[in-house]
């Protein structure tokens, strides 16, 4: 949570954070800042709210400074205020800091700084560590560079942080434990951000920077990074392959529906060179060294938290029944704290779009210490997980921006079905024939994804039917049960309706008693072996007068009688479906956010990767 952005060059500061910041946004939009250095000394602009907000501060010339750094925040240590927002001074207003993560032992170095004289404006954990920054600078007379080496051991926490000192006008330091930090290299230039998003136009050299490492970025003796430890690294640059206009809305309203209406493209890019249809192979590149672990694997263990924990939850599906290892799914923030059984046979799989994760990262990181080989699926390029894991793959879904997870969701289907079918075909579990024909099948969803996206207009209208409902129940069986729980998160995270998912049959056990003519239900009713059985439950809510919203195969005859709504997506072999039947819920709750005025991208209370447990 939390975007921060810096710059120090040629080019004027101030424009460069400002529309860094606005990329950043995604990341937390509670309030936004931020701090220049000029003759004048470090000056901050700081606000609640979005950054259009905090450009209000800025009457008529934006200030003139070669540096400066930036923050999007979203709220941990203290409500949502101007005075909370960061950059935060020193109490001397010598230096400045932005941060991105949590110092979890701020009161005891709280304590021991009041007792030295300082005093504190904000709520935040990020004022306690400036000054125990400002603290060490003075006490131990050091550079500032050591001063933030010097501190950080004493932190406790995570840290994404950037500090510029007064009259220091060749020099951000930065540092990162837990929280992401890439910094680009321009030509007589440095940019740093949470991700490459605010420079991309500016350079494609990138430097990652590892856990409790520290760098000082200076034109005049270049970049040096250190360990906390006061181990001196090496810097390895590397090449970006982002494009501007894969983090642009491209004429869509909303980053979401842009993303909804790219899925046809991110499975195509995710079964791409993977997917050998003409061979009848399939190939995951990082996958040879330890397909024998898979292979003699006890079993798998996948931990994910949100859409990614129900992407673990359609391939405990498809790696079950296709390649017959046993698979458990986990919230990661539970599993890291219920001192789960772990073996060197066991295969973790960590699921992320963000790659950053708190609870993911550190779930892996456990797994990780009791000996299990950690298998990352990531969708950003470089980030914790995809590195803190022993092998992985990418999703190859491209920045996905709106809060709400979409393509990265399908994506993340789509790796799991090339393991499980890959895993079974290495094990013998599954006959030649049918590996032909899912195969076969898998190549043509890119399209039947771009078929089923013409259900758009018959989703916006049922979405103006129920835009204005308190509640809605999502129901499906098999594998298409984490697809209903897809459904609820996607329609309460962006339109603030309560939502529940629930696997059809578990209807009887409870939820039907919610059941009356306010509450509608939607229902993955595609042809399956249970579509009866599916049929049956549709049946038990209407006898109990509820609306139904069926989404079922081109040309049904049965569900479309009885339920009130039916969207008719192509039909593919159930293995398959959850790309599908994914595709209407989240049009419907698109369109019904939209329709109530809620922030699509941004909803609230939300960032789009959670770096705080
Ligand atoms: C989904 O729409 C979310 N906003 C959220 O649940 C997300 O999937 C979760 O925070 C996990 O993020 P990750 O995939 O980046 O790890």
């Amino acid at each position: 949570m939390c975007g921060i952005v810096g710059y120090l060059g040629d080019k004027q500061a101030y424009p460069i954070l400002l529309r860094g910041l606005k990329r950043l946004e995604y990341r937390g939009y509670d309030s936004a800042g931020i701090a220049v250095l000029n003759g004048d000394g470090i000056e901050i602009f700081k606000k609640q709210g979005k950054v259009v907000q905090m450009e209000t501060l800025i009457s008529d010339e934006s200030p003139k400074a070669k540096l400066g750094i930036g923050h999007t925040r979203w709220a941990t240590h203290g409500v949502p205020n101007d005075v909370n927002s960061h950059p935060h001074y020193s109490q001397s207003k010598r230096i400045a800091i932005i941060h991105n993560g949590i110092i979890e032992n701020y009161t005891s170095i709280k304590e021991g700084l009041l007792k030295r004289g300082y005093t504190f404006h904000s709520d935040t954990d990020t004022e306690v560590l400036v000054n125990l920054i400002e603290d060490v600078l003075i006490n131990e007379k050091v550079d500032l560079a050591e001063a933030v080496r010097i501190a950080l051991n004493q932190v406790v926490g995570a840290y994404a942080i950037a500090v510029i000192e007064e009259g220091n006008y060749d020099q951000i330091v930065v540092a990162k434990k837990g929280s992401p930090l890439v910094i680009g290299l321009g030509e007589n230039e440095y940019y740093i951000a949470s991700d490459a998003t605010p420079f991309i136009e500016y350079t494609k050299q990138v430097v990652y920077l590892d856990e409790e490492e520290v760098a000082v970025l200076s034109l005049k003796n270049g970049l040096e990074i250190r360990t906390i430890a006061n181990q001196l690294k090496t810097a390895y640059v590397q090449e970006l392959a982002l494009e501007l206009e894969s983090i642009e809305k491209g004429g869509y309203d909303h980053f979401m529906l842009k993303e909804i209406n790219e899925q046809p493209k991110s499975i195509y890019d995710t079964l791409r060179g993977r997917l050998l249809v003409d061979k009848g192979t399939i190939s995951i590149g990082s996958f040879v060294e330890y397909e024998q672990k898979f292979l003699n694997a006890d079993r798998i263990i996948i931990v994910a938290c949100g859409t990614s924990w129900h992407a673990g939850l359609v391939a405990e599906y498809l790696i079950e029944d296709l390649a017959r290892i046993p698979v458990e799914v986990e919230y990661a923030s539970e599993f890291r704290y219920r001192n789960p059984i772990i073996t060197e046979r066991d295969i973790v799989i960590a699921v992320s779009q963000s790659g950053e994760t708190a609870d993911t990262l550190s779930a892996i990181q456990l797994a990780k210490s009791k000996g299990a080989t950690i298998f990352g699926i990531c969708n950003v390029v470089g980030s914790s997980i995809a590195r803190e894991a022993h092998v992985g793959t990418y999703t190859h879904a491209g920045p996905e921006i709106g809060v709400a997870s979409t393509k990265a969701f399908t994506a993340q289907v789509t790796v799991f079905t090339l393991i499980a079918l890959g895993l079974a075909r290495k094990k013998g579990t599954i006959s030649e024939q049918l590996f032909r024909k899912l195969i076969v099948e898998l190549d043509s969803m890119p399209d039947k994804v771009a078929q089923t996206l013409k259900v758009d207009a018959q989703s916006k209208y049922i979405a103006s039917i129920y835009k204005d409902v308190p509640n809605c129940l999502f129901l499906g069986r098999g594998i298409n049960f984490p697809v209903a729980l897809e459904g609820a998160l996607k329609l309460k995270e962006i339109s603030y309706i309560h939502a529940e998912g629930y696997p059809a049959a578990e209807m009887k056990h409870g939820p039907i008693a919610l059941i009356d003519e306010d509450m509608p239900t939607v229902v993955v009713a595609i042809k399956t072996e249970q579509y009866e059985k599916v049929v049956s439950n549709i049946q038990e809510i209407k006898a109990r007068e509820g609306k139904i919203i069926a989404i079922v195969n081109e040309g049904d005859s049965v569900v479309s009688k009885i339920a009130d709504h039916v969207i008719e997506i192509p039909e593919v072999d159930e293995r398959l479906s959850p790309l599908l039947t994914t595709i209407p819920l989240q049009l419907i709750s698109y369109h019904i956010a939209v329709m109530r005025g809620c922030h699509v991208d941004q909803p609230r209370n939300l960032a789009k990767s959670v770096t705080v447990e």
